[in-house]
């Protein structure tokens, strides 16, 4: 048996521990060769391939980013994508696929094995808001760094009596941000799920600011921070137009008109928490997706992505992972509210 490997999406750390898990354990248990697709489908639909041995893979458990590259290309938005990957496939003597991604490179996968080709997938992202799955590798990483960072900002704004914001990734889903300001001890803590109310952040911020400490916000790139109608101080480009900024500036204009003579500064972790070695949990989720992943394609169990259930890694169904994003549940965000750190 022939497998393809490609990893699509955003880069994650832990990719790689996948990679390694799965051609070691393919090729040791089931005798399985491997080929590497370039740059996400990409690589399938125009044939781009990377040797993936046994020797190759042995020393990038630790190695962040992915060997393979990735790139967004959605080859159900081209033009006959689905019969170039066939081709592709068939030229190659490719078997089966073990697509590694997030929603849309996994909603492709689901596409394809409804189309009869055999492909199983590793549920990756930062982000941590696939469904099916309890929790994505390079989610832990990725909050690890945050608070890191966190902690570092939060003395130097005690040291200055300043509230530090700090902008983290996540677009639709609040995760990062959510056990980031946990973890980091956040006074403020704003997710895409929660209607952000500007006047109680600053009436937080003026009481920490009162006890004479200094108060450390974090803020989701997706929280609805200063939208449209909030928009009053934003400067204004060459052109007249609004420039908005990211959710941890927008917050910062807005308290500044709540709270007079405040200083205020914003960090945007953004790509620094995608890049760099992967957690030891997160090499560990890997390496099982990898090893689930490989027995699964032995067993012709196509159409199934590596999930983690409780402490179970678990074959589920590719369809169940796409679709709905999994946001923070009201029940999480309820054990914290109206606390006061
Ligand atoms: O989905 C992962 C993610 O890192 C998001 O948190 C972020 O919004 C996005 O990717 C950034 O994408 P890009 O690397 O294309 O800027």
């Amino acid at each position: 048996m022939r497998v393809g490997v490609l990893t699509g999406g955003g880069d994650c750390p832990g990719l790689n521990a996948v990679i390694r898990a799965a051609v070691i354990a393919g090729a040791q248990r089931h005798g399985f060769e491997f080929v590497g697709f370039r740059d996400g489908w990409k690589g399938v639909l125009e044939g781009l391939t990377t040797p993936l041995d046994t020797e190759r893979v042995r020393p990038l458990l630790a190695v962040g980013g992915t060997v393979l590259g990735s790139s967004r290309t959605n080859p159900l938005a081209v033009e006959g994508g689905v019969e170039r990957i066939r081709k592709t496939l068939a030229e190659l003597g490719v078997d089966a696929l073990l697509a590694i991604g997030g929603e849309d490179t996994l909603g492709v996968a689901t596409a394809l094995h409804e189309a009869g080709v055999p492909v199983v997938g590793a549920p990756k992202t930062i982000d941590n808001d696939l469904s099916a799955t309890d929790f994505t590798f390079g989610f832990d990483t990725a909050v690890q760094t945050a608070v890191e960072a966190c902690d570092r900002l939060h003395t130097t704004g005690a040291s200055h009596h300043r509230l530090m914001i700090v902008e983290v990734m996540g677009r639709h889903a609040g995760w990062i941000a959510l056990h980031t300001g946990m973890a980091a001890g956040a006074h403020v803590t704003l997710l895409p799920e929660v209607p952000v109310d500007l006047d109680e952040v600053a009436a937080t911020v003026r009481e920490v600011l009162e006890r004479g400490e200094a108060p450390l916000a974090v803020v989701s790139e997706g929280a609805a921070v200063g939208d449209a109608e909030v928009t009053t101080g934003a400067p204004l480009d060459a052109f007249g137009h609004v420039q908005l900024g990211g959710a941890g500036e927008r917050l910062e204009r807005e308290l500044a008109q709540r709270i007079p003579g405040l200083s205020s500064r914003v960090t945007v972790l953004g790509h620094l928490l995608r890049g760099g070695t992967p957690s030891a949990a997160d090499r560990i989720l890997g390496t099982r997706s990898g090893l689930s992943a490989v027995t699964a394609i032995a067993e012709g169990n196509f159409g199934t992505m590596a999930a983690l259930r409780g402490t179970s890694v678990v074959q589920v169904p590719l369809s169940e992972a796409t679709g709905v994003l999994k946001t923070v549940p009201a029940a999480r965000i309820a054990e914290t509210a109206g606390v006061r750190w």
